[in-house]
């Protein structure tokens, strides 16, 4: 204590020491103990608690001792996290999911909700579900809540909020498996997604510019998932999502109008042929057609109805999602739901290229299951000099999986989705693998999803221009078409928006 940095402060001097106090407070100064010595003119006192200082009286002279260095190691910072709590919400299909609430020492309180997919790859990260038969058919996230609330919280408080990579390292060295299946991806995408929001809300900064850096002002194309079929939906489409593409727009709020009011029209479109405009999952129109080529002419119809040329102002993106109809995950293929019927990885390939010959089609995701590695080889080869082929349930946002992709050139794009992975520096890892291979990366929803923006700004962070998340309904999607919105209002003439 004798060695200890003393200040001392006459009468007059008592908001000079309160400002000097509060200064070094912030630059992590703590006191060791404070004495007040002389005249205590207003009864109150001037005490120091835990190494807070405050006061509320007037002293002849104080004496802050400052903490040893030793001692200082353990100092507090403003970004270091002081809470964390989670709690079982629910997503937009009804189903339970987490959500996690990140308090830091400056007070700043940050809150995060995790998606969770439908169509769901083999090899991605684990959502822990209880399993209870008796709660939510056995999907509650208590065990994922208990997770957050009994092992990340105390393992985490008192890390600076600001050092993303060092906590979600953290957190996966305390999961200790490879696929987070001990405390479930749920759980950690949750604190890491709080964490990220709190270190961007406590530096004052928007959350794309904090993940993305000043240079993050490039809007995504929007791309819109305007009907539906495969596993999210109800009907006889084999293809999971059919995408509007308004990559001709000089905005991306221009670009969400072309394609708002494309998906409008294919509506009164559909009503006319007496067909079902009930949406699906992601909020796409979910009709029975005479076959996957309908719907593509159908979209057509819609564009050019809208006023916009297929094409030039708006072209068409496809999620295949051909897990779903894959007979293994190898392939070969049952296009069950249209009753097109058995087809090979060939055969498939080939009918994307009379597709591409007839459709202003530029972007083609998961043409072929996860484990027919040799047709994605095979698609690109023929078709990647054409359009983005982007790989799903293929890389499952795994830079290990992503690797081998780029080595075997079996795409030349990778589906980034948070919740296949599970933490943020790890999607952003996956991004920069594929940014480093001169590959594009397309960031995602999930068919599940919550009112939590999050994914917005992350993808104007990352600034790969273009992003899915689902149709102009549902307010789950809706919410960060209008995050993004609110970005490009921010960013003013500093906002970019192209294709490629
Ligand atoms: P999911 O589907 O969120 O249901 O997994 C989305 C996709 O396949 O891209
Ligand atoms: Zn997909």
């Amino acid at each position: 204590m004798s060695k200890s940095r003393q200040l001392r402060i006459g009468t007059d001097q008592i908001k000079y020491l309160l400002n000097i106090g509060c200064n070094m407070w912030r630059k992590g100064y703590r006191w060791s103990k404070v004495s007040a010595v002389g005249n205590h003119l207003c009864g109150k006192n001037f005490f120091s608690s835990g190494g807070q200082l405050s006061a509320g009286g007037f002293f002849k002279s104080v004496r802050l001792y400052r903490l040893k260095n030793h001692e200082r190691k353990t100092k507090v910072k403003r970004t270091s996290i002081s809470a964390i709590q989670a709690m079982e919400i629910l997503d937009s299909r009804g189903n339970p999911t987490v959500r996690v609430y990140v308090e830091l020492s400056d007070g700043t309180t940050s809150v995060a909700s995790v998606p969770s997919g439908a169509s769901t790859g083999e090899n991605e990260a684990i959502e822990l579900r209880d399993g209870d038969a008796s709660r939510y058919a056995g999907k509650g996230v208590l065990k994922a809540v208990a997770n957050v609330n009994e092992t990340l919280a105390p393992a985490l408080i008192g890390m600076d909020a600001c050092r993303q990579p060092l906590i979600d390292r953290h957190m996966i060295e305390l999961d200790g498996t490879a696929n987070k299946s001990n405390l479930g991806a749920n759980a950690i995408l949750g604190v890491s997604m709080a964490v990220a929001r709190a270190g961007a809300m406590a530096t004052g900064l928007p959350l794309y510019q904090y993940l993305g850096g000043v240079g993050a002002r490039r809007l995504t194309v929007p791309c819109m998932n305007i009907l539906n079929g495969g596993e999210h939906a109800d009907n006889n489409v084999d293809i999971q999502e059919f995408m509007a593409v308004p990559l001709g727009a000089p905005t991306f709020r221009e670009g969400l109008r072309y394609v708002a009011e494309t998906f409008h029209i294919l509506k009164k479109i559909l009503q006319k042929r007496g067909l079902a405009t009930s949406v699906g999952d992601e909020g796409g129109f979910a009709p029975n057609l005479d076959s996957n080529e309908d719907a593509l002419e159908t979209i057509i119809q819609a564009i050019e109805q809208a006023g916009y040329k297929p094409g030039e102002d708006i072209a068409i993106a496809l999620d295949s999602a051909a897990n779903s109809f894959a007979v293994d995950l190898r392939g070969p293929y049952d296009l069950k739901w249209s009753g097109a019927g058995k087809m090979q990885s060939s055969d498939l390939i080939n009918l994307a290229e009379d597709w591409l010959a007839k459709y202003p089609i530029i972007l083609w995701e998961d043409p072929l299951a996860e484990g027919d590695w040799d047709g994605f080889r095979q698609f690109t080869d023929r078709l990647g000099g054409k359009i983005e082929v982007v790989g799903d349930d293929l890389f499952v946002t795994n830079t290990q999986y992503i690797r081998r992709g780029i080595e075997e050139g079996a795409a030349n794009a990778a589906l980034i989705k948070l919740n296949q992975i599970g933490t943020v520096s790890e999607s952003i890892e996956a991004v920069r693998m594929c940014r480093d291979a001169g590959w594009r990366y397309f960031i995602s929803h999930r068919s599940g999803e919550t009112e939590d923006s999050f994914l917005a700004d992350f993808a104007v962070a990352m600034d790969g221009g273009h992003l899915k998340t689902g149709s102009a309904s549902r307010s789950e999607r809706i919410a960060k078409y209008n995050r993004l919105l609110e970005i490009e209002q921010e960013l003013g003439e500093a906002a970019l928006y192209y294709w490629q």
